[in-house]
């Protein structure tokens, strides 16, 4: 499938589609304690989604069983919220979250603490987010994809963390997953060139360890291979003339 440039009409389509998103991420936030379970977070996510008259967009993609991913400690994304998974204090978690409006989708997440978190889990909460931001700096039509993938290895690599390799942002639109595909560390090819109109999913995914992810026998959790703790930034941008925007931080 091309790489889509969206017309002006379909830029406004793509902007309510995310600010109804960022909405439904900053209710789930404030609603993460230990004690509750991931299903408890879906349940949630999902009835927001509704409520704002939009359609959860990863609910039964490619059979993918429920609406937010909830994703805890070592795994990466793609958890499958689970009613006897509660979230103990000192977890992390990542709710990826996704819905449709109008037929325009949009795609967001954010790894939280749970309740007190070591330093450690926060600074690779802390280091995940910058990642996102340093890889947009280079988000400018003229650039091009690995201007963006250079940036996030760039800055992370001297944490000594691990860049999933296996799991890559993507161009986002009247579907889910667009092209280009947009890996999060250091490219040889440049890749297209950027354009204005262009909307793109960036979403670095980081392992305190080994890079390396595995997939779990539920055919979608994705858990870092040594088992260290994984954190995940994702927001739907837009490229523009001059500095990119941040679609789904409303
Ligand atoms: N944000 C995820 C992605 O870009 C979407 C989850 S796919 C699902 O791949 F199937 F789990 F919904
Ligand atoms: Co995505």
């Amino acid at each position: 499938m091309a790489v889509t440039i969206k017309s002006a009409k379909e830029i406004e389509l793509m902007r309510e589609s995310c600010r109804l998103l960022s909405i439904v991420h900053q209710e789930m936030e404030q609603a993460i304690k230990p004690g509750m379970t991931t299903k408890d977070i879906d349940i949630l996510g999902d009835s927001l989604i509704r409520k704002l008259g939009c359609i959860p967009n990863f609910k039964n993609y490619n059979g993918y069983p429920a609406s937010i991913c909830v994703s805890v400690n070592d795994e990466v994304v793609h958890g499958i919220p689970n009613k006897r998974r509660v979230l103990q204090e000192g977890d992390i978690v990542s709710l990826d979250a996704g819905l449709i409006y109008k037929g325009y989708h949009s795609d967001a997440a954010r790894t939280h603490a749970v309740g007190q978190i070591s330093p450690e889990a926060q600074k690779l909460l802390d280091v995940t987010k910058q990642s996102f931001f340093e890889g947009i700096k280079m988000a400018k039509a003229g650039n091009h994809l690995h201007d963006i993938s250079n940036a996030i290895d760039a800055y992370v690599r001297p944490f000594g963390y691990g860049i999933v390799r296996d799991l890559v942002g993507h161009g986002i639109g009247t579907s889910l997953h667009e092209d280009p595909q947009i890996p999060n560390f250091r490219q040889i090819r440049r890749g297209i060139k950027l354009q204005a109109g262009m909307t793109l999913a960036i979403e670095p995914m980081i392992n305190m360890g080994t890079h390396e992810v595995a997939w779990l026998d539920d055919g979608w959790t994705v858990v870092s291979d040594d088992g260290s703790l994984s954190a995940h930034y994702e927001n739907t941008i837009l490229i523009t003339d001059g500095e990119p925007e941040i679609l789904t931080l409303y």
